[in-house]
């Protein structure tokens, strides 16, 4: 731990599958790079006991109080800022109740299961003068730094007319009717699952900016329903004013091919590789002149990559801001405006939403 980098104090909701990643990437050794210290100091779960294994199983340098409940976590004074890490549909309230209690929030993405609830958060989060992220992790990865830069300030491949994307895993037919992602009741689907990067790598690649100066755009999409949702959701987003498409795709079944978006621009092309969207690992840039010599750029990496995100966010809120740069509040009701619209063709509505 350095004495010169500003200390976050974690308290996690929902002692699960990602909540158990995120904490591991935090506890990552990373004293040549790391921007922020972090200590996990509460895990709050529907029980002491499932608290206690979620400690025991991911952690081995914190030793966070456990709390059988949620609402004993928002009234820790240790606590700084809140993770919450449950289902999309319980997103909303115990990030209400943290905000109330006056904590800092970085939720998972989907932050909620829509624009309006996401503004009640925002706007929420907004009065009680409190930090909220939605936590957009791969905006964070250095490597999308660089391919901003590539893309949008050094234009390495001209300008960009077109760019395809695609965020899928497999299989649905395998997953019990009861997992969050086949189950309508627990925001069940790919858009707001793995669609939501999709639109991200859209985002990024055609719109050097974010959340209100964002360029305009429109969106057309297609979805097969299967078990009461989308297992499939395609969309084109365009954008009139730079004339470019993007088109883009989240599938439970199959498998991204590893190559997440690839751009299309008048000297060349960009690609992006990594056995996820959501995390980038290598950029490859072609260029259609056949004398220059394709660039490949693979940078190191630890762990999954949620500590970048992590560190954002401890910074941010060392310097007293509410909202991050990166991920703004604007550009998550932006996503939402464009989800809403697919959900709306698509005619998904959730029992929540009812
Ligand atoms: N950023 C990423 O890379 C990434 C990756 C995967 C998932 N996610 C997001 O993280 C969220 C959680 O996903 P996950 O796969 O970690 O979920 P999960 O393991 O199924 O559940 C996480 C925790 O949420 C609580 N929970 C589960 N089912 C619930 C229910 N029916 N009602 C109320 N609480 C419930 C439980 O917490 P307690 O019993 O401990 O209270 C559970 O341990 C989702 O919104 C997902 O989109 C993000």
């Amino acid at each position: 731990m350095s004495n010169t980098l500003p200390t976050l104090r974690w308290g996690i909701i929902g002692a699960g599958s990602i909540s158990g990643k995120f904490v591991g990437d935090l506890e990552i050794d990373r004293s040549s790079y790391a921007k922020a210290n972090h200590q996990i100091v509460a895990v709050g779960s529907s029980s002491v006991e499932k608290a206690e294994q979620f400690i025991f199983k991911n952690l081995r340098k914190n030793s966070p109080k456990a709390y059988g409940s949620y609402s004993e976590l928002f009234k820790d004074p240790n606590v700084d800022i809140v993770y919450i890490g449950t289902p999309h549909p319980f997103h909303k309230q115990p990030a209400l109740d943290a905000i109330n209690a006056g904590k800092h929030v970085l939720c998972e993405k989907p932050m909620t299961l829509n624009y309006k609830d996401a503004k009640d958060l925002i706007d929420a989060a907004t009065k009680k003068k409190v930090f909220l992220m939605e936590a957009v992790w791969t905006r964070f990865f250095p490597i999308v730094e660089t391919f901003k830069d590539l893309v949008h300030n050094k234009k390495i491949v001209g300008d960009i007319h077109r760019a395809f994307i695609d965020f899928a895993i497999k299989d649905f037919d395998e997953l019990p009717s009861n997992h969050r992602l086949k189950d309508i009741n627990l925001g069940g689907g790919a858009l707001l699952d793995i669609g939501i990067y999709s639109i991200t790598w859209a985002r990024l690649g055609l719109d050097p900016n974010v959340g209100k100066k964002a360029l305009k755009l429109n969106v057309v999409s297609s979805s097969v329903m299967d078990a009461g949702v989308d297992a499939i959701s395609s969309a084109i987003i365009t954008y009139p004013e730079i004339k470019a498409q993007a088109i883009l795709s989240s599938s439970f079944w199959g498998n991204t091919s590893r190559e997440i978006i690839r751009l299309e621009g008048k000297l060349g092309k960009i690609t992006v590789f990594g056995k996820y969207a959501s995390c980038p690992t290598k950029i490859k840039i072609t260029f259609d002149d056949s004398e220059k010599e394709d660039i490949t750029i693979e940078p190191p990496k630890d762990g999954f990559g949620y500590h970048y995100e992590a560190d954002a966010v401890a910074l941010d809120i060392a310097n007293g801001k509410l909202e991050d740069d990166i991920m703004p509040l604007d550009e998550t009701l932006l996503i939402f405006k464009i989800m809403d619209k697919i959900r709306e063709q698509c005619g998904l509505v959730y029992p929540q939403e009812k």
